[in-house]
């Protein structure tokens, strides 16, 4: 067992959706959480949120009041990114975008020890492309969660062509131990639930083009007939337009723009607009007091 010992600390940068999951996992597991954004009252917000998760597992009893208070306790604010320099693993899930995580991690290398292990949890974006730049690209893995972190099970450890065996183990063992299921994956578009995952996405919208059925009706025929836990257009919802989005144009560029893997532009102007599902209160449905349609 080579997990990360809970004498390191981990750092989570990035405090949006994922963020604030993963750190919730990590602070319940035993491990000092510093949670970094650009954005301190992102920070803010993932803290007390990440609390208020503790408090609601207390009232369903399946957490002891003593251990949240002290999981709470273990969450902390990282005001700059040197905040994070004592860092045993930093987790990073801040925007799908090479050239930003490319910025960040090299920043990471002039201030954490040579022995901290760097993760990113890109949905697919190449981990061997994100590692190129570094100092000590053996050092970089996937470690990708999905969306609600605390309540799905798998975690992808992606190794790129640099990665070192001995840090996809490390990476692999500490999602064990936060209570995952870890399978190891190499650094192709989309890995493995991403790539199978676009065709669903793909084909809900072009059956929405053909109206062949609203969006409502093909999520309940998924959900209901076919077995899915969500129809892909709820699930895009809960996911965020913008990251899905990102996602599908990064496996289609990198697929040399393969007409599999179109992005569809109806869901561009869900972005433009700024409708990006649950978390900006309107996707392909509305949410909140208010919402016309019944939530999905
Ligand atoms: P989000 O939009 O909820 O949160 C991203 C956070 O990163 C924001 O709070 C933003 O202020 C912050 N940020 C942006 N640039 C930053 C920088 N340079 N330094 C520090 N903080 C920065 O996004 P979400 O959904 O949490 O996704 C984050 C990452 O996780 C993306 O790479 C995404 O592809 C991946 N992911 C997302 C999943 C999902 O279902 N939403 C599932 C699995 C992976």
């Amino acid at each position: 067992m080579t997990a990360l010992p809970t004498s390191r600390a981990v750092a989570v940068i990035g405090s949006g959706a994922m963020g604030s999951g993963i750190a919730q996992v990590a602070a319940a597991a035993g491990y000092t959480v510093k949670l970094f954004d650009t954005r301190p009252e992102a920070v803010a917000k993932a803290i007390a949120g990440v609390i208020g998760m503790f408090n609601k597992l207390v009232e369903k009893e399946r957490m002891s009041a003593a251990d949240a208070a002290a999981a709470g306790a273990r969450l902390q604010a990282a005001v700059t990114l040197a905040d994070v320099a004592d860092a045993g693993l930093v987790v990073e899930a801040i925007v799908e975008n090479l050239d930003a995580k490319r910025a960040l991690f090299t920043e990471l290398e002039t201030i954490v020890g040579d022995d901290c292990i760097l993760a990113t949890n890109t949905s697919s974006i190449s981990v061997t492309a994100i590692g190129a730049p570094l100092r000590l690209p053996q050092r970089l893995a996937g470690m990708h969660f999905f969306n609600p972190v605390p309540l799905m099970a798998l975690v992808e450890v992606v190794s790129g062509l640099a990665t070192d065996a001995a840090v996809a183990a490390t990476v692999f063992d500490t999602a064990a131990v936060w209570g995952k299921s870890p399978v190891h994956a190499k650094s192709t578009p989309g890995f493995i639930v991403n790539r199978v995952a676009r065709p669903f996405y793909a084909e809900g919208w072009r059956l929405l083009n053909e109206q062949a059925a609203d969006a409502a009706t093909i999520d309940a025929v998924l959900r209901e007939a076919g077995g899915f836990r969500m129809g892909p257009f709820e699930l895009m919802d809960l996911i965020g337009h913008d990251v899905n989005f990102s996602v599908t144009q990064s496996v289609f560029q990198a697929y040399f723009n393969d007409p599999r893997f179109t992005p569809s532009v109806q869901q561009l102007e869900l972005v433009n607009a700024g409708f990006l599902g649950r978390k900006s209160g309107r996707g392909c449905y509305p949410y909140g007091e208010g919402a016309a349609v019944p939530q999905p």
